[in-house]
């Protein structure tokens, strides 16, 4: 098991989890992931087991913030920590000053994402009216403290 960047290599994997992650509204084309792990290339990643690509987060920075574009696992893989262990490739990036928050945009109706970040010490701050292909609104969240961050993030090193 292992947490690698997200290279040209693991694009097929990246978009097998893309697919059975996401609605006709939300899914991201292989053109768009490819790019994606090019630009952002340097905090996004891939968890992989046994050669098998479980889950991948795209994060991409600017110069005080890192905004998660999109994370997701395989469905047989959740509920194991991986989505945390994800997670936390960008929390790094706070817990490290290098950032002063880490944001990201998630539908309303997605319980277990949002469970996951609230975990992890994201807090709502905005809700996006008709965000949503499909008209569905999202809430931005975002964290700003390290120590928080930091406190999540210390079984997933
Ligand atoms: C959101 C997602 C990435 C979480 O991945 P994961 O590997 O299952 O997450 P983890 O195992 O690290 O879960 C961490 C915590 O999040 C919460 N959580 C995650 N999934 C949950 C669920 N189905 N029900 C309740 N709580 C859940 C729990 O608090 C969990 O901790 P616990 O298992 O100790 O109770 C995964 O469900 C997914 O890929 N969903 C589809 C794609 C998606 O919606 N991505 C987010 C777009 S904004």
């Amino acid at each position: 098991m292992a947490i690698q960047r997200c290279t040209s290599d693991y694009l097929k994997g990246v978009y097998d989890v893309e697919l059975e992650s996401f609605n006709q509204y939300d899914v991201y084309s292989l053109e768009l992931l490819k790019f994606l792990c090019s630009f952002c290339g340097d905090y996004s990643y891939v968890f992989i087991d046994n050669n098998e690509i479980l889950g991948y987060i795209i994060t991409c920075k600017d110069d005080d913030s890192a905004h998660i574009i999109s994370i997701a696992v395989k469905r047989k893989a959740r509920r194991r920590g991986i989505g945390s262990a994800l997670l936390c490739t960008a929390l790094r990036l706070l817990e490290r000053g290098e950032v002063k928050k880490v944001y990201l945009e998630v539908r309303v109706s997605n319980s277990d994402a949002i469970r996951l970040y609230e975990k992890a010490g994201f807090k709502i701050v905005e809700t996006l009216e008709g965000y949503y292909g499909d008209g569905e609104a999202g809430y931005r969240m975002e964290i700003t403290d390290r120590k928080i961050a930091k406190e999540f993030c210390k079984n997933y090193k």
